[in-house]
């Protein structure tokens, strides 16, 4: 392992105002979003609209990593690019996701542990001659009655710890990924007493394990109440809750946090992001930025339909959606002009879908 170059890669993920693009759902989960937009489940229908993504004009401005899946890697770009290539040429890093999915957790029902430790180091090995720069695992921990439970938290938090080792060790910087769940209808203050304590344990394991916090980045969750909750957090409460369990419980070593988006709206998940950063600016150590895959790629998989015809209303949607998160990263989101734009671009596209470019100036 090279320290020097884990964090260059670490630093350069988060620097510029830009933020990371999750394009790493599993053959399953791409299927599940294509299925009800009539879109065929096959690996050149995802290639297709992988390569979409991967083409977007400018992308480069605003997103710094992309997140591939194992397909994804093995496969070129419509025009016979190999994608880590493609993404590298748009002034993009790649990055590749090595868990192996959940299954339940023997004695916890209800509760969920990430696999794939087996075999990882030899994974790992072939992903890095294949062009990835850095990696993603994503542990999943659950609200309900009587959960979450330590022997999850603990269990989890030690797969990821021994993940992000195994990361450096191949020079791969690490996005470790403990996600709190939004389903339920749980309140603010439970998703944060669950997200601090899944913090706290994922930093003693990291420490444990003798990972470089100057050489990772963290993904986590923001503070929310579950999506069926009666009381809905305010922008500005979500922000609070979320940076204040953030200072208690991670690190400043650590060079940034790149949210991930978990079933929030795309215009939520910048505004968010964008309260954050107005009301912590200059009081946090670590970078406040995002690494959502639904809230940057929906609107563009809906104008995209599976049509060779849509792919530049499909871009300028994901292109939009990356400029007003990048925006977000500065403080400079404009909920009512993001509002607005999806309304007015409504021409032939269902309103809320598909935003078109930006209004500047
Ligand atoms: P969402 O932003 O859709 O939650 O996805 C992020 C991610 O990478 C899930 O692992």
């Amino acid at each position: 392992m090279d320290p020097q170059r884990l964090i260059e890669t670490a630093q350069a993920l988060v620097a510029r105002d830009r933020g990371l693009l999750a394009m790493d759902e599993s053959t399953g989960t791409c299927n599940k979003r294509f299925a009800p937009l009539g879109i065929a489940q096959t690996p050149e229908a995802r290639r297709a609209y992988r390569d979409m993504i991967v083409t977007t004009p400018q992308l480069g401005d605003s997103i710094s990593g992309a997140i591939l899946y194992d397909e994804t890697i093995r496969q070129q770009t419509l025009a016979g690019v190999p994608f880590a290539q493609a993404l590298e040429a748009a002034g993009i890093v790649p990055g590749i996701k090595v868990d192996k999915g959940t299954k339940p957790l023997a004695g916890h029902p209800g509760e969920l542990v990430t696999e794939g430790l087996d075999g990882l180091r030899e994974r790992l090995a072939e992903y890095v001659s294949m062009g990835a720069r850095f990696a993603k695992w994503r542990a999943v921990i659950t609200i309900g009655p009587g959960i979450p439970t330590r022997g999850c938290i603990e269990a989890n938090a030690h797969a990821l710890a021994r993940y992000a080792a195994t990361c450096q060790e191949a020079g791969l910087v690490p996005i470790v990924e403990p996600e709190v769940l939004m389903d339920g209808d749980h309140s603010l203050q439970r998703c944060a007493d669950a997200t601090a304590e899944t913090l706290h344990e994922v930093f003693l394991q990291l420490r444990a394990q003798r990972v470089l916090l100057e050489g990772m980045l963290l993904k986590p969750n923001m503070v929310l109440p579950g999506l069926a909750a009666a009381d809905q957090a305010s922008v500005d409460a979500v922000a609070d809750a979320t940076v204040h369990g953030l200072l208690r419980n991670v690190p400043a070593a650590m060079p940034g946090i790149a949210f991930l988006s978990g079933g929030q709206s795309a215009q939520l998940a910048s505004a968010r992001l964008n309260a954050m950063n107005v009301r912590f600016r200059g009081r946090v150590p670590w970078a406040l930025a995002f690494s959502y895959a639904r809230a940057l790629q929906q609107p563009a998989l809906e104008a995209w339909r599976g049509e060779a015809a849509n792919v530049p209303a499909a871009q300028q949607a994901l292109r939009h959606r990356a400029e007003c998160n990048r925006a977000a990263r500065r403080g400079r989101y404009d909920a009512d002009r993001d509002a607005a734009s999806a309304k007015s671009d409504g021409d032939g596209v269902p309103t809320g879908r598909a935003p078109g470019a930006p209004r500047r100036g």
